[in-house]
């Protein structure tokens, strides 16, 4: 990987990478598409990354086609698609790992312990093995796109970082590779999260909410749609900091269990 990648700079190409877990919706495409515009070869990878998931998550069951990726990607107009297996990604006596401390404390890190250490830890990876000029990632997973962006800026990583809009089915629910758990029910159910977000953003159209007031009414929309709710949190879009008075320009974000499915979401407000 490194030496297609390095051919390809010293050819003076701008190089593009979409870090993914395979399983390639439309959301993914979308990301493949915004490479393109910032890149001339795109490499996307398809990794399940083990050490991003905790001992009672998804890992083994994680969806997975690789043909009908391959097919997409290609489709899609990528250059390279890296696949690499568990076992060349990390030695068994692997001992070096980047851990964010700030950012990945709340939301999703503090539900999933571990988990933006195993990101943070793949995407260095990824960025040493495809000398990416470009990253994009997808602001659907809000809080890992800003831990990424910390580390690059932390950790000096010579990669600009795209960050591509959420992308939803006709009904609002967020593209996601784990929506294929759904049963049919659930799959109605789901349609909570992207319409607490909205009822979020209802709140503070005309002006500023209490945040409070803002939570409970994403948990009230929660609730009557049979889900269980993980958070739902309101915070300033760069520090990831809960605050009192939601304006304009936060984050709302949402995670809730569906069955046994665990959905995020987020919405700009
Ligand atoms: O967002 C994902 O699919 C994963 O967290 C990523 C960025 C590919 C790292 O494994």
């Amino acid at each position: 990987m490194q030496a297609w990648a390095s051919a390809r700079r010293l050819e003076g190409a701008r190089i593009g990478l979409v870090p993914t877990m395979g399983y390639l919706h439309d959301g993914h495409l979308s990301l493949i598409e915004q490479a393109r515009r910032h890149a001339d070869a795109v490499v996307v990878s398809l990794f399940v990354n083990p050490v991003q998931f905790g001992p009672n998550e998804d890992f083994e069951k994680y969806p997975r086609d690789e043909a009908r990726d391959l097919a997409r990607c290609e489709q899609a107009g990528a250059s390279a698609v890296f696949l690499p297996p568990v076992a060349t990604m990390y030695a068994p006596d692997a001992s070096v790992f980047i851990t964010e401390e700030r950012l990945s404390a709340g939301l999703c890190g503090a539900r999933r312990p571990g988990h933006f250490r195993g990101v943070c830890t793949v995407v260095a990876k990824l960025f040493n093995l495809t000398l990416p000029h470009v990253a994009v990632f997808g602001q659907k997973d809000y809080q890992q796109a800003a831990v990424i962006r910390r580390m690059v800026r932390d950790l000096n990583f010579p990669v600009e970082i795209v960050v591509a809009p959420i992308v939803r089915e006709p009904d609002g629910l967020a593209m996601s590779s784990r929506n294929v758990y759904l049963s049919e029910v659930e799959r109605r159910r789901a349609l909570g999260l992207s319409r607490a977000l909205q009822a979020a953003a209802a709140c503070v159209a005309e002006g500023g909410a209490a945040a409070a007031a803002v939570r409970a009414r994403m948990a009230e929309v929660i609730d009557a749609h049979a889900l269980q709710l993980d958070y739902a949190e309101i915070v300033d879009a760069e520090s990831l900091e809960p605050v009192a008075e939601a304006r304009r320009g936060n984050v709302a974000l949402i995670a809730a269990q569906c069955g046994r499915t665990r959905l995020i979401d987020n919405r700009i407000l």
